[in-house]
């Protein structure tokens, strides 16, 4: 009798997909019981929630609402209508490309249906889905007569903390992600003071704010990452910081006059999302991010996950120009075959070009312009269709560029010709840019004038079977599920920093904290693999801060599918490391982050799909350490051989960033292997059979 019950039990968990159940409770949790969200209405009609992780307080009591302007009333208060449950279960999904290949989706939701107590009787519907690694929410506005157009002037959704926590964060900059992240406590975050710190050209941080995701660490231990899914036709939010009551609330990027949204009915808010972990590396196995996002509506058959060169550092350290007019012209026809020999003699199978296209005589100086760049026109020393057909004839595609100077109009008014020509040459990848302060004055990077943007030249390229590598994005929430053509984004501050920020660069601490904030959001595009650290003899002053064995793991750490080897030739051509960039896998069957803390170290193996090869990669920040990998993610019965890249002898960031060791051991799933990661250092092991 006993299994009877049992197996019943089991009923819905194999059999339904979504069902609904009209339960009247306020509460719901996440599949395994751990989490349980409450939402609720206080005594003003304000809707307000709670989250417990474990019996836990972790969001205390949090209001929810919106500010509204144009002709409409405000909200006048709500009181509960209705509330409905569901259930999703077994509807696993395959990543067309990826960090794994099939994706789990099961939560408990629950949507609550308020009415106002008003006469108008408007309504707002809050829907909730809890997942075993976090939850996410969104409002939802049906169509209704009282509320056909809403002009947004805050979203006011507060996230009650229960502890003075550490924070990993980036101020709330409108039009700019790349910051240094700062590790603080709640109370301490000081986001103004970036304004000065770093003299970068397009900052606007008007409130002590910051931006997602933002990760940190309870007083207890559990990890919490705050971020947003599905960021449509809305404002980036960043969350304002109100440190004597511990809390953050929504504050939405908007434009000068100071609107943050317009949307008419139906229509939902982005989901805010809370990642909950008791292992850091939990944060970056989860893909409650991509969950929340809808199911592909498009296919991108001609992109295949690659490494790809470029005529591109060459510009960062100065050795070369975007410029025509400057007697350094990097993008020319004999430059770029040489980079096609050399990604075809190394199985790279692309060559982004930058510079090839009219308009970078006027680009510094003139970022108030319109009309800069042409997006068709080659310079006369680049001939882009022979390019293309000697990249075809050496098995290497050229990635497209097209550099905006922030001037969306521009581009919107280009991209049909513009993405015609990529078609008829048969060229599948762009890489975007946007460097600059917005045009008009008055938009931000991270508003929805610039949302809207960034998602038509998405869907436009789509439609044009075109994949796109976003630079000054909008911040990824996972639209890569729904557009596969979002194959990976900047958003941080890149390896090019490296090249010439006058504040030394990203410090050896930098992608031990990214691998645990920015990447949770997607794909990044750092362009790992420097190996000429000190950059010398080009750049003096400046150097990257890492030793080259983190450099190699960082192929495997942070994950795009499309990874760039960015050095010079010359600096890779006979480097006996250089054949782990040659072997290392961009897409995978599966990853699994075996150990690391937020800021200080990640140990993270793939598994490479098709070869079934694995890989490894380790970083530390300045902290020197040893770590011992258990080898029992390895296939079982089978022996690898292992090629172990790690800091040779007395390696430092600093003092001694090149040396490294390559040891060959042949390993089995029972075998554990140690190595010492120098400050600033790191590890990569590739695993095949
Ligand atoms: C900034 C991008 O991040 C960088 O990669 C690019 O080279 C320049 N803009 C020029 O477009
Ligand atoms: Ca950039």
């Amino acid at each position: 009798m006993k299994r009877f019950t049992a197996m019943l039990l089991m009923f819905p968990v194999l059999f339904l997909t979504v069902s609904c159940i009209r339960v009247t409770t306020n509460i719901v949790s996440s599949p395994d019981h751990c989490i349980r969200v409450k939402l609720d209405v206080m005594k003003d009609g304000t809707p307000f929630y709670l989250v417990k992780y474990k019996g836990e307080t972790v969001i205390d009591t949090s209001a929810l609402g919106f500010d509204l302007g144009g002709k409409v009333p405000p909200f006048s208060g709500f009181r509960i209508d209705k509330i409905q449950h569901s259930l999703q279960r077994d509807e696993p999904w395959e990543m067309p490309w990826g960090e794994q290949r099939i994706v789990e989706n099961d939560y408990n939701g629950m949507n609550v249906f308020l009415k106002e107590t008003g006469t108008l009787g408007r309504e707002m519907h809050l829907e909730f889905r809890v997942y075993d690694d976090g939850l996410g929410f969104r409002y939802v506005f049906p169509q209704q007569l009282y509320l056909e157009e809403m002009v947004i002037l805050d979203e006011n959704t507060e996230f009650s903390l229960t502890g003075d926590h550490e924070v990993w964060w980036i101020p709330g900059d409108w039009d700019i992600y790349e910051h240094l992240y700062k590790h603080t406590r709640l109370t301490e975050i000081d986001a103004l003071k970036y304004r000065t710190l770093e003299g970068l050209a397009q900052t606007y941080i008007p409130f002590n704010a910051v931006n997602t995701p933002v990760t940190m660490k309870t007083g207890k231990g559990l990890y919490l990452s705050f971020h947003e899914a599905n960021l449509t036709n809305y404002a980036g939010m960043t969350l304002k910081i109100d440190a004597g009551n511990l809390k953050m609330t929504s504050e939405l990027v908007g434009n000068d006059q100071g609107i943050k949204a317009t949307v008419s009915t139906p229509f939902s808010t982005p989901w805010r999302t809370l990642q909950i972990a008791e292992r850091a590396g939990d944060l970056i196995e989860s893909r409650l991010i991509l969950n929340l996002n809808p199911p592909a509506v498009c296919t991108i058959p001609d992109f295949r996950p690659t490494k790809y060169m470029g005529i591109w550092w060459d510009m960062h350290i100065g050795t070369k120009s975007w410029d025509y007019a400057s007697g350094r012209h990097g993008a020319t026809t004999d430059y770029a075959k040489k980079y096609i020999d050399f990604c075809a003699a190394n199985g790279i199978g692309a060559l982004l070009v930058e510079g090839w296209n009219t308009g970078w005589e006027h680009w510094f100086g003139d970022f108030d312009r319109e009309g800069v760049f042409d997006f068709v026109t080659p310079y006369p020393d680049y001939d882009l269709e022979d390019v293309v057909a000697y990249g075809k004839s050496k098995g290497v595609e050229i990635i497209m560029h097209h550099e905006t100077s922030a001037a969306p109009r521009t581009y919107e008014q280009q991209l049909d010709t513009a993405f015609a020509l990529m078609k008829r040459l048969g060229i599948h990848a762009v890489k975007t840019g946007y460097v600059g302060k917005i045009i008009p004055k008055g938009e931000y990077h991270h508003g929805q004038w610039m949302v809207r943007h960034y998602r038509k030249v998405l869907t436009t390229a789509a439609r044009a079977g075109i994949a796109v590598n976003a630079h000054e994005p909008i911040k990824d929430t996972g639209i890569r599920r729904t557009y596969p053509n979002a194959i990976s984004r900047e958003g941080l501050r890149g390896q090019e920093f490296n090249a010439w920020s006058p504040d030394g660069g990203n410090p050896p601490g930098h992608l031990p904290t990214v691998a645990f904030t920015r990447m949770l959001a997607g794909p990044i595009d750092f362009t790992p693999g420097i190996f000429n650290i000190k950059l010398k003899p080009y750049k003096p002053d400046n150097q990257v801060n890492t030793t080259l064995a983190h450099q190699l793991a960082l192929y495997v750490v942070i994950y795009s599918p499309i990874q760039m080897v960015p050095d010079l030739i010359e600096n890779y051509e006979g480097h006996p490391a250089f054949q782990f960039i040659r072997d290392v896998g961009v897409d995978w069957d599966e990853t699994r982050v075996l150990d690391g803390d937020v800021g200080e170290f990640v140990t993270i193996v793939r598994k490479e799909r098709g070869t079934g090869n694995w890989f490894l990669g380790s970083i530390t920040n300045e902290t020197e350490r040893k770590i011992n990998i258990p080898c029992d993610f390895l296939d079982r019965g089978k022996a690898y051989t292992a090629v172990i890249y790690s800091d040779g002898k007395h390696a430092h960031w600093n003092d001694n960033p090149t040396a490294c060791s390559i040891d060959t051991v042949t390993v089995r799933r029972n075998c554990d292997i140690s190595v010492n990661l120098a400050p600033g250092g790191g590890c990569a092991i590739s695993f095949s059979r």
